[in-house]
């Protein structure tokens, strides 16, 4: 018998998930059906066989295609709900989510349908499971900044809208200080702030997302280990990483996942924490992930209840559900 626990069981805070990165091929065609979107795709099966990306910007074009079946506020509550029945069943109690709203306000679909959605799905699944949620609109740092501006000011001008705002998409040539202004603009009404930095570009990006953007998080940030001045400030400033260590694989950052640096990260002493970002595509929920580790890695009791703990404690849910969580 296994004496080691049931990881599944650890209660869990996810930090890193884009909810549109949970779009399973299944749910994918449902959705296409219904709302007469034709997918490339003779089948299930077929689109999964996709699902072998040779980077970042490889992956982010099935993921923005695949979005095209999202129409209604009814598609984006599905697909929330779908989420958080999956990750639910691997422990989540509480989830920070990210979403695009660019990828859907670019096809016609309003913010407004996308937001109603998401949030009808995590209301739910808090009155029902009692899981927790923040909301943080994320913007594509490969589009012009006048939109993110366009974007943060309707934020700003609904509060409640959203909780934070995070920097996301194709990551190489789009660096942080680019969007200065737009993330100036969400500190400033009190919003929280995060960024993708230092996943697949270098440690100067996180830097940047600290010095310019004054982010709470780094998302990813594993590019760091390439400078240990960077690495020892990280530890020093207790910044939280939001870590994706199935992602890393199946978007080549890392080679395999016994070659993960996670724990190594977490013996160095840095605040990292264990993310799924988008699940239906790279293999697996944030409980796969842990499960990843301990197989590939040998990730000890201790050290999941550690990188749980860190998520629960860099999270955005209030002081009270936190000491909860704990
Ligand atoms: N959008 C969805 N997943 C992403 C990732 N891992 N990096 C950057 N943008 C993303
Ligand atoms: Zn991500």
């Amino acid at each position: 018998a296994d004496a080691r626990k049931d990881l599944d069981a650890l209660p869990k805070a996810e930090l890193h998930l884009h909810v549109e990165g949970t779009l399973e091929p299944e749910l994918a065609f449902e959705l296409a059906e219904r709302n007469g979107v034709d997918l490339p795709y003779a089948s299930v099966e077929e689109l999964r066989r996709q699902y072998d990306f040779e980077d970042l910007s490889s992956f982010l074009e099935l993921y923005y295609a695949t979005t095209a079946v999202l129409r209604g506020s009814a598609d984006f509550e599905a697909l929330t709900s779908a989420y958080l029945d999956r990750a639910a069943a691997q422990g989540l109690r509480h989830v920070d989510l990210f979403f695009d709203p660019q990828a859907h306000t670019v096809r016609g679909v309003p913010l407004t349908a996308v937001v109603e959605g998401v949030r009808a799905g995590l209301d739910a699944a808090r009155e029902e499971r009692g899981i927790t949620s923040t909301l943080i609109m994320c913007f594509l740092r490969d589009r012009p900044v006048a939109e993110a501006l366009e974007l943060v000011d309707a934020a700003v001008a609904q509060p409640g809208l959203v909780d934070g705002v995070g920097l996301d998409s194709a990551e190489v040539g789009h660096p942080p200080g680019l969007f200065e202004e737009v993330f100036a603009r969400a500190r400033a009404a009190g919003l929280h702030v995060v960024a993708h930095a230092g996943e697949e570009a270098g440690p100067e990006y996180v830097r940047e997302a600290l010095d310019v953007l004054g982010v709470e998080r780094v998302d990813h940030g594993i590019q760091c280990l390439r400078d240990p001045a960077l690495v020892e400030r990280l530890v020093r400033e207790r910044m939280p990483l939001t870590v994706c260590p199935f992602s890393n694989v199946r978007l080549r950052v890392v080679g395999e996942l016994a070659d993960h640096p996670v724990l190594r990260m977490l013996e160095a002493g840095l605040v990292v924490t264990v993310n799924s970002d988008d699940p239906a595509y790279f293999g697996g929920y944030v409980g796969d992930n842990f499960r990843g580790l301990r197989e590939a890695l040998g990730l000890t009791d201790a050290q999941a209840e550690t990188l749980a703990r860190h998520a629960v404690d860099a999270s955005f849910a209030g002081p009270g559900r936190r000491r909860e969580l704990h």
